[in-house]
């Protein structure tokens, strides 16, 4: 691409490399943000950061091979770009462009890709595996971005942030057009929404979860956290679906919005009745969708916000073409890792892994499993180290008043004493007498206190196992063990099956 072509479809300046005349010929073929990955051919994004400005690193990209750097005033003033060797793409807002320069690179992926994107609070991994799976269903091939993984055609990469980059992500778009991905559900966060990292990206689906009180720490109000959100509903969505169960949901709804709730009563396009679910977690119910449809299905995950999600994914799914038949398919053969993961060794009580790891979170996946337990439920719960210290007490006030055994257990300790993580979770435990019981203990041992949770149980029961999710390592004084919240709860529950049958 035609660095000249770049600045005239940016509408920004052109500062030709010294020596050079207005005619640059100067091409790239690539977009980088930092230096060290710089390839020849690229453009290297020179952009102002909190701490240190990109173009104080131009020389390491230079000298890596960038053919062009895409800078603010700002930056081009600064000494180290005063006569620069490449042309300088210099533009008032880097940060907002460098979305649509990349994809212009890279050759517009989206627009050979149908980009399913979900923001919200929660639920959006939750929502994106629903879709992929029922898109594997339909036999498409698929991508995935999010959280938990980034996959390709079956391939499975690491997932560093929620969204990447933009120029990342505009390659890794690039790269699944190669594979033969024809569709792609994708999280996409506030964060990524405010800093433009999906700029540049046509979105086949926009869809919209649900607010509450998260991320704070990043964005001043709600007011502002939603706006973020809502920017995924400006135009660049081509089909906007929407959850309006909240009042926030509600606020994103025009003529074309496809509605979904869980209450009829809101006259969404989408509900669910029939609601059941069994001893084990396992829900069924049947969608009702636009035009009469009806399609019965199952649901592996316990919870009735799973069921919101479910009739979220059935509604993107539905607009990218999928038969009601393999929307089935997909939901009641999801997998989520983490994500309100119910483990089944053939034990009679249900047995769940689950991500959440700040109070508010905790109460809700608590209210959801106890609103489908006949019997007790049994909570193994720790918190993490060198993190939000203030949480501890609050999520083990959360977890004492709705379980009626608690047991507090390690989390990531990091470089904390877990001694004084556990106590400062069972402070907050212990001052709150639970209305079920409330029985409070601790076991440091992760595994051992998930064992004791399996040995407590019995038919009718739920065990839940909250904070690590999907997580494959405990990090204790910075070594990361080997460790599988799902791993230990299956050994545990296989032992207990065993032992019943003897
Ligand atoms: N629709 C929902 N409403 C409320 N809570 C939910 C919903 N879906 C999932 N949850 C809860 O929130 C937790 C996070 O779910 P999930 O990972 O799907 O959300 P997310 O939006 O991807 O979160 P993150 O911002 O951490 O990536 C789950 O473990 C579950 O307890
Ligand atoms: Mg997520």
């Amino acid at each position: 691409m035609p660095v000249t072509t770049l600045v005239a479809r940016a509408d920004g300046r052109l500062i030709p490399a010294a020596g050079a005349d207005r005619g640059d010929e100067t091409t790239v073929s690539g977009a980088v943000l930092r230096a060290q990955q710089v390839r020849p051919g690229d453009l290297f994004a020179a952009l102002p950061g909190a701490r240190a400005h990109g173009a104080d690193f131009a020389d390491e990209a230079i000298a890596a091979g960038a053919a062009a750097v895409l800078t603010d005033p700002d930056g081009a003033a600064r000494p180290r770009l005063a006569e620069p060797e490449v042309p300088l793409l210099v533009h008032d807002d880097p940060r907002g462009v460098l979305g649509d320069i990349a994809a212009w690179i890279y050759g517009e992926p989206s627009l050979d890709v149908a980009v399913l994107g979900i923001t919200g609070t929660s639920g959006k991994t939750t929502t994106a595996y629903l879709v992929e799976s029922g898109l594997r269903a339909a036999g498409r091939t698929t991508g995935l971005v999010g959280t938990v993984e980034t996959r390709v055609a079956g391939e499975r990469l690491a997932s560093a942030f929620t969204t990447p980059e933009a120029p990342d992500l505009q390659a890794l778009f690039a790269l699944m057009v190669e594979r033969g991905v024809t569709h792609v559900p994708m999280e996409v966060s506030s964060h990524a929404l405010s800093l433009g990292r999906v700029n540049g990206t046509r979105f086949t689906v926009g869809a919209f979860t649900n607010l509450s009180q998260d991320h704070l720490d990043f964005h001043r109000d709600m007011e502002e956290y939603f706006a973020a959100k809502a920017l995924l509903f400006d135009g660049r969505s081509t089909t906007e679906v929407v959850v309006i169960d909240t009042a926030w949901g509600q606020t994103l709804v025009t003529p074309q919005t496809i509605t979904v709730a869980l209450d009829a009563g809101t006259g969404a396009a989408w509900t669910a009745s029939d609601l059941d679910s069994t001893p084990t977690g396992e829900q069924s119910f049947t969608l009702r969708g636009p035009g009469g449809l009806t399609i019965p299905t199952s649901l592996p995950l316990p919870g009735e916000f799973n069921v919101v999600n479910a009739l979220l994914a059935a509604a993107i799914l539905d607009v990218t073409g999928v038969e009601p038949e393999q929307i089935a398919a997909g939901l009641s053969s999801v997998q989520v890792p983490g994500r309100m993961e119910r483990v089944d060794e053939g034990q009679r009580f249900t047995a769940v892994v689950d991500y959440a790891h700040k109070p508010a979170a905790v109460a809700l996946a608590l209210d959801a499993l106890r609103a489908q337990t006949s019997g007790k439920v049994i909570t193994v719960l720790g918190c993490g180290g060198d993190r939000d210290a203030g949480k501890r007490p609050l999520m083990g006030e959360a977890a004492a008043r709705r379980s009626d055994v608690l047991i507090v257990t390690d989390d990531n300790p990091r470089s904390e004493d877990p001694a004084e993580i556990r106590a400062a979770v069972l402070a907050g435990a212990k001052g709150h007498g639970a209305p079920h019981g409330g029985e409070v203990a601790e076991i440091g041992d992760r595994r051992e206190a998930i064992a004791h949770a399996v040995s407590l149980a019995a038919p009718g029961d739920t065990v839940f196992i909250a904070g690590k999710g999907h997580e494959t390592g405990q990090d204790v004084g910075g070594v990361v063990h080997p460790f599988s919240d799902r791993d230990e709860l299956a050994a545990a529950l296989r032992a207990a099956v065993e032992g019943a049958r003897l």
